[in-house]
């Protein structure tokens, strides 16, 4: 039994776990429309790397719900649509893809909608098993009972599973390996803050949520063995993209000879970039930082620079966790 339901596919339609009313509403999204899923990706109702491909392979699916001709156009437009919505996490992509495929080996006499959601389903089981695997490598990251940090959300609000970096956290708890998480608060959207903090609740696990600009006073004070967050695509030489601030908490933990992991499923290693440099970063409105919760915080014509990520180099970061190994440098994946 999942203990956070993020996502779920029943009786032609989808439920989607509405991630900006968290934590303090756990209200669905139930929808059959592909491009109200579509809206939900680029809203951040749904999000994370992982869940954003889940969210897709299912959404193109949905697509050919009720049709029964034109088959072909319709799910190119839903692609089409859905390629659109957010250009970091190459698991959008590589989902999508793979739906692509599926779609180009259906047979005539097979029905299409329904062989592309037995698709998506193999998609989000795969997807769980491959967070087990990576929570079972994360844990030779602990030689002792730590101190951990991390950044943005990676548990199972993200995945079809526990997660990526979260769930090695919380595998670690669960083995008497981790005494407690700082949860950056992750600027400007706070998914620490109401996501990490909502999932570290859920599971029992003794956290702190800082602001983003504690972490220096964090390391040099109290003291923190490690530090693991996710991604939302690795460069083949181990430039990694992750949400905006883990570049910053990457130097901060050079100064500070604290371990840094990036932990992703293999599916976030984009084969196609030799390095961090040919990155699509995502830019997001200003008012995503001209405001909290719907609320300014500041003028409103005043101007506001918002990457929606950066790209920690791969000379930060002490080794990634994949469901296949754990990955020293210099990466060979
Ligand atoms: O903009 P978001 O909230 O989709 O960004 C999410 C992140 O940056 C996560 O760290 C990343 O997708 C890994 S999720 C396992």
């Amino acid at each position: 039994m999942r203990k956070i339901k993020n996502l779920e596919y029943s009786d032609g339609k989808i439920l989607l776990l509405d991630q900006t009313r968290l934590p303090l509403r756990e209200e669905y999204i139930v929808t059959d429309d592909y491009e109200r899923i579509a809206e939900a990706i680029e809203k951040l109702e749904i999000r994370g790397a992982p869940a954003i491909g889940l969210a897709a392979a299912f959404a193109c699916a949905l697509s050919l719900r009720n049709i029964e001709q034109n088959h072909e156009s319709e799910f190119r437009k839903a692609v089409e649509r859905l390629r659109k919505t957010r250009p970091t996490a190459v698991n959008l992509f590589w989902a999508l893809d793979r739906m692509e495929n599926k779609f180009r080996k259906c047979t005539e006499i097979e029905n299409v909608y329904e062989s592309l959601i037995e698709e998506a389903e193999q998609i989000f089981e795969e997807d769980r098993q491959m967070c087990e695997r990576i929570a079972g490598n994360g844990l030779q990251l602990f030689s002792k009972v730590s101190r951990v940090l991390t950044h943005c959300n990676t548990g199972a609000l993200v995945s079809g599973g526990g997660g990526t970096a979260f769930y090695i956290i919380q595998k670690a708890f669960e083995s008497g390996l981790v005494d407690h998480v700082y949860a950056d608060e992750t600027r400007p959207l706070l998914q620490g803050s109401r996501l990490t903090a909502y999932e570290l609740d859920k599971s029992g696990i003794p956290f702190s949520i800082i602001t983003d600009s504690s972490a220096a006073f964090v390391m040099k004070y109290v003291g923190i063995d490690l530090i693991v967050v996710g991604a939302d695509r690795i460069a083949l030489n181990g430039d990694t993209a992750n949400k905006i601030g883990t570049y910053n908490l990457a130097v901060l933990a050079k100064y500070h000879n604290v371990p840094f992991y990036i932990a992703a499923p293999s599916s976030t290693i984009d084969k196609n970039c030799f390095n961090g440099n040919s990155i699509d970063i995502e830019f997001r409105s200003g008012d995503e930082i001209r405001t909290i919760n719907g609320h300014l915080v500041t003028r409103p014509d005043f101007n506001a620079y918002s990457p929606a990520f950066d790209i920690t180099p791969n000379e930060l970061i002490s080794g990634i966790i994949t469901e296949e190994n754990l990955f020293k440098p210099p990466y060979k994946f």
